[in-house]
């Protein structure tokens, strides 16, 4: 069945695996970005390979942009919405430096506020029990220092996910996903600046590799599919068994040098 999809941060990174596998599998995709050149790049690349994509650019911090996106969407689609995914963050330092009140207040808007506002401007408007995923982050549950308002835009979208879940039962099933260390190269046209991969890098992970956005794409696949609506409210970590290693100084290599 063809489907209507919501993505946010849709032009890069895992949001634009998410764009494309979805499209590729028939589904019709509105995605909103910030970014205005990878989202025109996207938009004509789905469309000269005849894929249903239609972008939009806009900050979703600012909840015009949020009305006018949603506008745009029930307008074109009145029967509205299968599924939202809520995928964009960034991240914006913490309280040992680089993060003003500002600052923390914006990640919040993206990470938290966002998703809880497409979440009420589509509530009436999803075509029988629809479904919506949060991406969240392993660093909702452990932290690096001065990652601050990333973690709590990803604790509160994790808790953002249940609260929903509860509120919106017989319209939507809400879950999360908390991905871990995933390699966004491919997705993104200009190259990213990414620390090289080691081999203890890999070792680190019990599934001896880092995670790449289809790990993440076939997540999402499985939680919109109709035949897991049993699965709600919940969240699943998708980090290659990283965060399960109990590390102790001196076990197994490991040295705390603080
Ligand atoms: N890549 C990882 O290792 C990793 C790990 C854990 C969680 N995540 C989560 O996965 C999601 C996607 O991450 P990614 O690595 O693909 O990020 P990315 O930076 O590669 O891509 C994010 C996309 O979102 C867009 N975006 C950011 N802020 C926006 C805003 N205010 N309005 C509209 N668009 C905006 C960006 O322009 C970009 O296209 C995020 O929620 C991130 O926190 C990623």
């Amino acid at each position: 069945m063809n489907k209507n999809f919501v993505i946010t941060g849709g032009a890069a990174g895992i949001g634009r695996c998410l764009v494309e596998y979805f499209a590729a599998k028939g589904h019709t995709i509105y995605f909103i970005d910030k970014d205005p050149e990878p989202t025109e790049e996207l938009i004509k690349r789905m469309h000269r390979i005849n894929q249903q994509v239609t972008g939009y650019v806009g900050d979703i911090a600012e909840k015009e942009t949020l009305e006018k996106f949603v506008q745009k969407i029930l307008i074109e689609h009145p029967e509205g919405i299968h599924c939202l995914i809520n995928n964009a963050c960034l991240m914006h330092g913490g309280i040992l430096k680089d993060c003003s009140y500002d600052d923390f207040l914006y990640v919040q808007r993206i990470g938290v506020a966002a998703p809880y506002m497409l979440a009420l401007l589509f509530k009436e408007h999803f075509c029988g029990l629809g479904s919506i995923v949060n991406i969240s982050s392993t660093r909702a549950f452990q932290s690096q220092p001065n990652t601050e308002s990333y973690t709590a835009a990803k604790g509160g979208i994790t808790a953002l996910t249940h609260a929903l879940a509860i509120s919106l039962q017989g319209i939507a099933r809400v879950n999360s996903i908390a991905p871990g260390w995933i390699d966004t190269k491919d997705y993104h046209d200009e190259p990213t600046i990414n620390q090289p991969v080691t081999n203890s890098d890999l070792e680190q992970h019990p599934s001896g590799r880092i995670g790449n956005p289809m790990d993440i794409a076939h997540a999402v696949e499985f939680l919109c599919d109709e035949q897991n609506s049993f699965i709600n409210g919940e969240n699943i970590t998708i980090d290659g068994g990283m965060s399960r290693l109990m590390v102790y100084h001196n076990d197994y290599g490991w040295t705390y040098n603080k």
